[in-house]
């Protein structure tokens, strides 16, 4: 694996190639990161994969400074999987040599909402370095993972309103045994929040069992998973259930006619803000009446 930390020498690295398959990643990777590589490796050849920990997506608050900058064990996991050719490592004056005053401002009805809402710089900086990243790299396709599910929306609305010639592909959400979605974020939590970060989806699969045993009152089911988790001491965001289609709110008729949901959460564990959603695809035969 090259490992390259300016656009110049990743030109030089890429030129001629025309099936390049991208993981823009932030690093401190893990399993589902190198999953990603091995989907990207299905799509594309060569792999390339980066690394930058993006500044721009980060509120004033949040954990900029301290989120995890391990580049020389990353290096050393990409190397032992074998699925990148080129690591994309740049620091921050070769990625924003002056300040970023051209953005990318993703629709209000997408952007504004959920992650959003919460987090309201954070879909500019993500479609912005990505539009960024991708001007460096010219993959045909690209890779991000469904545990950032309106993130990847984005991107993929993004791409088809630019027609940039980029082709966004989906990974599952990789989880642990028990069943916390992993996320470089996880590390920050102590042994007893790690014991009940599960607890996380498993709020989601009861929403689940309730919208696939016929409840309508989604307000309702909402409500009392935040209320649940909110009684073991969670703080939390959102539990939302939304269209897969474009994350507006599901109309209850409309879920009879097979509309397909996602319910999406967030919610904090001390300090540690998770993450995570789940499809919920209702047919009549899932569907208890
Ligand atoms: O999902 C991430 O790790 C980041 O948001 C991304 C897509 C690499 C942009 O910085």
């Amino acid at each position: 694996m090259k490992v390259v930390h300016t656009i110049e020498e990743l030109r030089a690295q890429l030129s001629g190639q025309l099936r390049v398959a991208f993981v823009p990643t932030m690093g401190n990777l893990h399993e589902a990161h190198l999953s990603l590589m091995k989907l990207a490796r299905k799509h594309g050849d060569p792999v390339v994969a980066s690394i930058f920990v993006n500044r721009l997506q980060f509120g004033p608050s949040e954990d900029f400074d301290q989120y995890p900058r391990t580049l020389a064990l990353d290096i050393e996991k990409l190397e032992r999987e074998r699925d990148v050719y080129v690591l994309f490592a740049p620091n921050e004056r070769e990625m924003y040599p002056e300040p970023q005053s051209y953005k990318i401002l993703p629709p209000s009805d997408l952007g504004s909402i959920l992650e959003g809402e919460f987090r309201p710089d954070f879909f500019v900086g993500v479609t912005t370095v990505v539009m960024k990243l991708f001007a460096c790299v010219q993959p045909s396709v690209a890779v991000f993972g469904k545990k950032d599910y309106q993130q990847l929306m984005i991107v993929r609305n993004m791409c088809r309103q630019f027609q940039l010639p980029v082709t966004i592909y989906a990974h599952e959400t990789v989880r642990d045994a028990d069943g916390l979605a992993l996320s470089s974020r996880n590390r920050f939590l102590a042994p007893a929040e790690r014991a009940e970060a599960p607890q996380l989806y498993a709020a989601l699969q009861k929403v689940q069992q309730r919208v696939n045993s016929g409840v309508t009152d989604f307000a309702d089911i909402e409500g009392e998973a935040v209320q649940h988790l909110a009684t073991r001491g969670w703080k939390v965001d959102y539990i939302s259930l939304r269209r897969q289609s474009d994350l507006g709110i599901p109309d209850p008729a409309q879920i009879r006619d097979g509309e397909p949901l996602v319910v999406l959460a967030a919610a904090k564990l001390g300090n540690t803000r998770l993450i995570d959603n789940l499809e919920i695809t209702v047919t009549p035969d899932t569907r208890q009446m």
